[in-house]
């Protein structure tokens, strides 16, 4: 088979490594791609955003299969293109990728389902949001209704953190169009867990669980980011948790969409919570996880591209997906200054020797080539996988690579996965 791959970053290269495994590909592109997936795919310098250029791309090369990593051009209908061209693609149709694309009309799906999730309020005009706000307490949580680069979120931990980020989303406008609309919701207490799952209309098979660490510093201090790092699999959550989240919440969700006239077909991914009441929905994606996907796939046994097709001809639930034992620690090493703005074109150092470490796999999110060298061209610049036996190996193994890769400004948190051997403080 002939691939193309849609993105260039962390979450995309582990796509490509695992569809690169498959027997079945023959030829696989990545548009745009990164320095790193440059190693195991030809890559395309088109913007994701350009349909048109990217299905003249897959026709001209008779590409069978697109799978499409980013949340963005599924918002803005890339599965609706390429299907009206007739070009295989997996991912949700612009109605359904509406699930991540606004958060206020998945906070409605959830309320008319009865699916759990925090109370919440939505305003599209800042007098009435601030007079809400006003009657409210801290702790409290502002969001832009539309995209912004997992940075639309503010957990307040005082009023005067909560007015500033309102005023910053729809007075300020520091997200733009995103922020026009906004949604004010109770803040949840307890441990997050991510669950991807590959999904057809209401057939869902789950992945295995994931833990993600969105703020910037170690000990859950600072600004939201992308995420800085992942593990799995999640030795202090019971598996009762986890299949009461995916009965409760993921199953119904996809069953909901179907009723919706709005089947999910895809990577779907919820964002949970799981509080003393048990798991509850933060947030929808209608996509893999950034940085999730580096640690699930990896561990992921079954052909990747066998389980798209089998999702692509309402075959998933007849498919075996295996998955190993291992567990997997992800550290994201970031540019100086993110989540804020950054400097580009810093040479990056140690790469192969870090690559050539036990149970390390490393995946590029914002690298690009300057001559032989790789240099920064993100604000998550590189994903560093450790797998090994249990969490603790794993976590050794990735912070050893990470200390090993060297950049002017590089920073990350030093305590991906230190929950896991905790134990469950909820
Ligand atoms: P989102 O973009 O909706 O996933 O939000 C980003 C992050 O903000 C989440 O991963 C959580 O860490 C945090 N967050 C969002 N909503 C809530 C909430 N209601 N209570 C507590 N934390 C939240
Ligand atoms: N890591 C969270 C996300 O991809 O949205």
């Amino acid at each position: 088979m002939r691939i193309l791959v849609i993105g260039g970053g962390g979450r995309e290269h582990a796509i490509v490594w695992a569809l690169k495994k498959s027997e079945k590909v023959k030829e696989l592109y990545c548009a745009p791609g990164n320095a790193g997936i440059a190693q195991l795919a030809e890559c395309v310098p088109i913007p994701v955003s350009r349909f048109g250029d990217l299905i003249q791309f897959a026709v001209d090369h008779a590409i069978d299969l697109v799978v499409v990593g980013p949340d963005d051009p599924l918002a803005a209908g890339i599965v609706d293109a390429f299907e009206a061209r007739g070009i295989p693609i997996f991912g949700p149709r612009q109605n359904a990728a509406e699930i991540e694309g606004s958060k206020i009309f998945m906070k409605e799906l959830l309320r008319k389902y009865n699916i759990p999730t925090a109370k919440y309020e939505t305003f599209t005009d800042y007098a009435s949001a601030s007079a809400y706000l006003a009657e409210q307490s801290a702790p409290i949580v502002i969001k832009a209704d539309g995209l912004a680069a997992g940075k639309g979120v503010t957990v307040a931990r005082t009023m005067e953190e909560a007015k500033q980020a309102l005023e910053d989303m729809m007075v300020n406008k520091v997200f733009g169009e995103s922020g026009s609309q906004v949604v004010i919701e109770e803040c949840l207490e307890g441990q997050e867990m991510s669950i991807l799952a590959f999904v057809d209309g209401e057939i869902v098979r789950p992945m295995v669980p994931a833990q993600d660490h969105k703020p910037v510093y170690d000990g859950d201090k600072g600004p939201n980011t992308g995420g800085m790092g992942t593990y799995t699999p999640l030795p202090h959550i019971p598996q009762a948790i986890v299949d009461e989240a995916i009965e409760k919440i993921v199953i119904p969700t996809a069953k909901a969409m179907v009723s919706e006239g709005r089947p999910f077909r895809g990577f779907l991914f919820a964002g949970l919570m799981i509080t003393k009441n048990g798991p509850t929905t933060i947030e929808f994606n209608a996509r893999m996880g950034d940085p999730e996907t580096q640690v699930v796939l990896p561990r992921l046994k079954t052909d990747l591209v066998d389980i798209i097709l089998a999702a692509m001809n309402g075959r998933l639930d007849q498919l075996e997906i295996e998955w190993s034992d291992e567990a997997a620690v992800c550290v994201i090493l970031a540019s100086e200054g993110y989540p804020a703005s950054y400097p580009k074109g810093r040479v990056i150092t140690g790469l192969d020797e870090a690559a050539a470490q036990e149970g390390i796999q490393i995946f590029h999110a914002g690298t690009s080539l300057d001559g032989d060298n790789f240099v920064t061209s993100g604000g998550r610049v590189l994903g560093v996988v450790g797998l090994g036996t249990d969490t603790a190996q794993a976590r050794e193994r990735a912070y050893k690579a990470a200390a090993t890769i060297k950049f002017d400004g590089v920073h990350y948190r030093s305590d991906i996965g230190v929950k896991a051997l905790q134990g469950l403080s909820m």
